[in-house]
C-alpha cells in the first residue's frame, strides 16, 4: 500500500452513475481530485442492473470523466456504493466460551463469536451476507464493550448487524463493474456509504438517521452507538412526486412536470400566496403553485411517515439526538427539512453535509455526490487502519489498458 493513495468511489443509481476520484495523502487528508457522471439511461432500476450494456458504459463514462479530470491513469482502491429494494438486514446474537486458561479474549475469538451470530441467519439459497457489523460486545458480568480484544472474560456475546443481499444482484454488479475494466472493487451496502459521508463520528454516537431519496427508492440507514441498528428500503423516490403531479396537474409530461417541481415545487402550501401560478411553457396555461405544493407534500407526508414507522421499529426513537439528514437528489426538494422536522418530531432534521473531505468544492459540496464520496472516505479510512498491516486489497484499473 502507497504512502500516497489514488482512490476511486462510485454509486450506482437509476438516475446517474457518479464517480469521484481522491488522493489520501500521507498526513491521511482526504482530496478529491476528480468528478464523472453519466446516466445509465434506464440500465439501473431499484440498484438492479437491468441492461448490462447501458450499466457498463455508464460506468465507463463516469470513471473516465472521473479519472480525466483527476489526471490519473490508475488507482489503488476501488470501492461502490450499491442497495436496492431486495437488500435487507437482520441484527444478530450469540456467544461463546473462552477457552484459553488466562481468559484473555484474543482477535480469534472475537471473528469466531460474529461468526457464530452471523451463522443464526437463515439464508435463502441465492442470498449473501454483503456486511457484517459488529455493534456491541458483552461479557459475563460486563456489558457494552465495544472491542473485547485483550480483555478478560468467561463468555463473549457479539450483537452483530448483516446486510444480506440476492448474490445474482451482487454478481450482475461485480459484472458491470468488470465490463468497464474495474478489477478488486469492493461493494458497499449505500446507507452506510451515506452515513460515512455526512454523519460525525458524534452524530452515531449519540443516534442518528441518513434518508437517502433517490430516483424510485428511499433508503435510510439508523445509527446507535456508533454502528448501524437498522436499516430499511422504502419504495418511493423522487419520480414519484413527480408522476403524482404529471398525473394530477397534467403539465405537459414527465420532463415538464421534473422541471416544475425542481424549479417552482415545495412541500409548504402554507408558504405559497393562493394567486401565485406558474405557466406551463408549451401551452401557456396557468397552474396554481400552491396546488402543485400541495400535491407534493401529500407524498412528502406519506414518506416522512413510513420513514417515521421505520425509525419507531427500531423502539429507541427517544435515543436519536444526532438528527436525521436528508441525503439524494429527492431531499433537495424545497423545505423538505422543515416538514420532516415537524412530522418526525425530531428537533434537528438537515439536508446531509459531506463532512471531512477536501478538494473540488463541485463534488465536496454537492449533495449528488454524498455516496460515492462516502465510499472513498470509507476506503481511506480503512485503508489508514490497516496501514502497516498486509495489503488485502488493491483495486486495479484497467480501464485505460482497455480503452486504448
Ligand atoms: N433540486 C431538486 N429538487 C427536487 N428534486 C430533485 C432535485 N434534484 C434532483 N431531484 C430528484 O432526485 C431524484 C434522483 O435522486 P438521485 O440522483 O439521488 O437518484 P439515484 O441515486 O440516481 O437513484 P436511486 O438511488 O433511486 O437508484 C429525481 O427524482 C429528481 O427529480
Ligand atoms: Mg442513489
Amino acid at each position: 500500500m502507497p504512502q500516497r493513495a489514488v482512490l476511486l468511489g462510485l454509486d450506482l443509481g437509476a438516475s446517474k452513475v457518479v464517480a469521484v476520484v481522491a488522493v489520501q495523502e500521507e498526513d491521511g487528508t482526504l482530496n478529491v481530485t476528480g468528478t464523472g457522471q453519466a446516466s445509465p439511461q434506464g440500465g439501473i432500476t431499484q440498484g438492479q442492473i437491468t441492461d448490462m450494456e447501458l450499466s457498463t458504459r455508464a460506468i465507463t463514462r463516469a470513471v473516465e470523466e472521473a479519472m480525466n479530470t483527476a489526471g490519473q491513469t490508475k488507482v489503488d482502491g476501488i470501492r461502490v456504493a450499491v442497495d436496492g429494494v431486495q437488500f435487507k438486514g437482520e441484527n444478530l446474537r450469540d456467544s461463546i466460551t473462552i477457552s484459553s486458561g488466562d481468559k484473555i479474549i484474543t482477535a480469534a475469538d472475537r471473528d469466531r463469536v460474529l461468526e457464530q451470530a452471523t451463522n443464526g441467519c437463515k439464508l435463502a439459497k441465492e442470498e449473501l451476507v454483503l456486511h457484517r457489523l459488529p455493534q456491541m460486545f458483552h461479557i459475563k458480568g460486563q456489558r457494552d464493550i465495544r472491542n473485547p480484544v485483550a480483555m478478560f472474560g468467561e463468555t463473549l456475546e457479539a450483537e452483530v448487524r448483516i446486510v444480506v443481499a440476492p448474490s445474482p444482484v451482487i454478481m450482475n454488479i461485480n459484472l458491470a463493474l468488470k465490463n468497464a475494466g474495474l478489477h478488486g472493487a469492493e461493494l458497499m451496502y449505500s446507507p452506510l456509504a451515506s452515513a460515512e459521508a455526512v454523519l460525525t463520528r458524534e452524530d452515531r454516537e449519540n443516534g442518528a438517521v441518513v434518508v437517502d431519496i433517490g430516483e424510485h427508492l428511499t433508503h435510510l440507514g439508523i445509527f446507535l452507538h456508533g454502528s448501524l441498528f437498522h436499516s430499511a428500503v422504502i419504495p418511493i423516490g423522487g419520480m414519484h412526486f413527480t408522476r403524482d403531479l404529471e398525473i394530477t396537474k397534467h403539465l405537459g409530461g414527465i420532463t415538464a412536470s421534473e422541471r416544475i417541481k425542481i424549479r417552482f415545487g415545495t412541500v409548504l402550501p402554507a408558504h405559497v400566496p393562493a394567486e401565485e401560478a406558474v405557466e406551463l411553457e408549451e401551452e401557456g396555461r396557468l397552474v396554481s403553485r400552491r396546488e402543485i405544493a400541495e400535491v407534493l407534500q401529500a407524498r412528502a407526508s406519506e414518506l416522512l411517515n413510513l420513514v417515521l414507522a421505520e425509525m419507531g421499529r427500531t423502539g429507541l426513537t427517544h435515543e436519536i439526538h444526532g438528527g436525521v439528514h436528508l441525503v439524494g437528489g429527492g431531499a433537495l426538494l424545497t423545505h423538505l427539512p422543515i416538514l420532516a422536522q415537524t412530522l418526525l418530531g425530531r428537533p434537528r432534521v438537515v439536508l446531509g453535509r459531506i463532512q471531512g473531505v477536501k478538494g473540488l468544492p463541485q463534488a465536496t459540496g454537492n449533495p449528488y455526490f454524498v455516496n460515492a464520496l462516502g465510499a472513498v472516505k470509507a476506503l481511506a479510512r480503512e485503508q489508514s487502519e490497516t496501514r502497516g498491516k498486509p495489503d488485502r486489497r488493491g483495486g486495479i484499473l484497467d480501464f485505460f489498458r482497455k480503452m486504448s
